[in-house]
């Protein structure tokens, strides 16, 4: 997706495929809606109060060549209310229009925003937000399909400014535009990921995505652990749930070194199982195909390196992967089985379906050599996140306060929100075991809180948060695909720590 800024003093003049126009509720318009309405003799005006356009976010109405209009077509969007809408309505409003722009089959399209207001968002934000979603609105599944749809596709998007700005506005929108881009780029990435069927996104696949992703970039260093290397760290609690699949299991670590050379980095750990069929503890046949999304949260830490590697700010980051599958076969852990974790801690396995928080705590462990100035996990960790908080927030779970607000204010400005869960003491009680040091699962209440407070016990000591994004890594039904959250959330967070040092 080839995105620019232009001013345009003059939209009815200006040739493109599609211009966008925002049309404000009780049809009110914004100055170069205004100005381009004049040009066609109200054609606007008449065809809003017709066509009983309220004016509201994800609503629009397509004009075919306009007279008197350069463009080709004019796509009129709802932008809300003229003294400013809130951040989820522009988001809507941009969304729809891209869904919209998809059937016209425009190869170009030049948006007029700025008349339009959000609430508590600057032109910045906006830009941002305009780079993201054009290009996470350019991603189509073609993989697997034998026939993917042709059709011409939007190739460019313009953001118009009705008024010339200053060269330091103009740069800083630009800057915004692009670095929308590179983050909406991230977010494919970890959604063809997700997408990807189990039998071809193996943890070997992601390991070779991961070595591609380092390929030819100093900045960015990758190296792939594999099971014997694992052994040799102790790593039993991994190594369990790896036992009964034919597929070998990979640590994968990226390192990129954009901050000082012993500058403590932010260390990020994702979930790679690419396929959870539970193991012995066997899940219902049910959706169990949507247990390929089970890597997300790995997913999530390739889709974040890359939108870092591309906007290159001045600090250190590590990903860490911890990628396997969970299968049942006559090798596979029993229910009952009793491993040693890397940090010396015995696991009393009773359920193999919770194997996300097995194969985090060795990554946990292996995380700490890094001395980090934090550690967050981002796993698709536990079904009971999905009742709590559905698809809209992803869980937050933190022993550091500080931490905690930073990735929540992190996510608010992303719009790829999570909401903080207790990591109260009170819950370590459920994990209780007469046969090891910790059990693996906490019974039936708060399942996704004894899942973080399993975990918190291999983080001591650390600045640690964990993402549960169950809910919020996919989109099921008719829609049924990876989201690419939070890429949006981590890449924000990783910014602002950039900015601060
Ligand atoms: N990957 C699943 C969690 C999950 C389930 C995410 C459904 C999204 C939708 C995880 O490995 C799992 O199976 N968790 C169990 C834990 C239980 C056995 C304590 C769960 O949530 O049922
Ligand atoms: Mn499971
Ligand atoms: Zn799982």
């Amino acid at each position: 997706m080839h995105l620019s800024l232009k001013t345009i003093a003059d939209p009815a003049a200006h040739r493109c495929s599609c211009l966008v126009l925002p049309v404000f509720e009780e049809g009110k318009l914004p100055l170069a809606t205004a100005a381009v309405n004049k040009v066609c003799n109200g054609r606007i005006t008449k065809l809003v109060k017709s066509e009983h356009f309220s004016g509201a976010p994800g609503k629009s109405v397509l004009l075919h060549a306009p007279a008197g209009v350069a463009a080709e077509r004019v796509l009129l969007i709802g932008a809300g209310k003229a003294q400013g809408s809130d951040p989820g309505g522009f988001r809507k409003m941009i969304s729809h229009a891209f869904s919209a722009l998809k059937t016209t089959g425009s190869s170009d399209a030049v948006f007029m925003l700025s008349d339009v207001d959000t609430i508590g968002r600057d032109a910045l934000w906006q830009a941002q937000q305009l780079g993201l979603l054009a290009t996470t609105g350019d991603y189509r599944y073609t993989r697997t399909l034998s026939r993917p749809e042709p059709g011409p596709r939007l190739n460019r998007v313009v953001a118009g400014l009705s008024k010339p700005c200053s060269a330091k506005v103009t740069r800083a929108m630009a800057r915004a535009l692009v670095e929308g881009g590179a983050i909406g780029a991230g977010m494919n990435m970890t959604r063809e990921l997700g997408n990807l069927p189990a039998n071809i996104c193996t943890p070997s696949y992601l390991a070779s995505q991961a070595r591609a992703l380092a390929r030819g970039n100093a900045a960015l260093g990758c190296k792939v652990l594999d099971e014997k290397k694992m052994k040799e760290l102790g790593m039993g609690a991994l190594l369990s749930v790896t036992a009964g699949t034919r597929e070998p299991a990979r640590l994968i670590v990226l390192e990129y070194r954009g901050g000082a050379r012993h500058a403590a980095p932010q260390v990020l750990v994702g979930k790679g199982v690419t396929f959870d069929s539970g193991g012995i503890s066997l899940k219902p046949g049910a959706a169990m195909d949507e247990m390929k999304f089970d890597m997300c949260g790995a997913a999530s830490v390739l889709g974040t390196m890359s939108a870092i590697t591309r906007l290159k700010p001045r600090l250190n980051v590590v990903g860490i992967i911890a990628a396997c599958e969970n299968m049942p076969s006559g090798s596979a852990t029993r229910p009952g089985d009793v491993v040693r974790s890397m940090a010396g801690i015995t696991i009393e396995v009773l359920n193999t379906d919770a194997e996300g928080r097995l194969i985090l705590c060795d990554a946990l462990s292996y995380a700490a050599r890094y001395k980090p100035a934090a550690i967050i996990d981002i796993a698709t960790l536990t079904g009971a996140c999905v009742v709590a908080l559905g698809k809209h927030a992803s869980g937050l779970f933190s022993n550091d306060e500080e931490l905690a607000s930073e990735l929540l204010a992190a996510g608010n400005l992303a719009h790829d929100r999570a909401w903080q869960m207790p990591l109260w003491d009170d819950y370590q009680e459920q994990l209780k075991s007469n046969f090891a040091d910790v059990a693996n699962i906490g019974g039936p209440g708060a399942g996704s809180v004894t899942a973080a407070c399993f975990l918190s016990r291999f983080a001591k000591n650390q600045r640690w948060a964990h993402l549960d994004i169950a809910g919020s890594a996919w989109d099921n039904g008719a829609a049924k695909g990876a989201t690419g959250r939070p890429v949006g959330l981590l890449t924000r967070y990783l910014l602002s720590q950039a900015a601060r040092s």
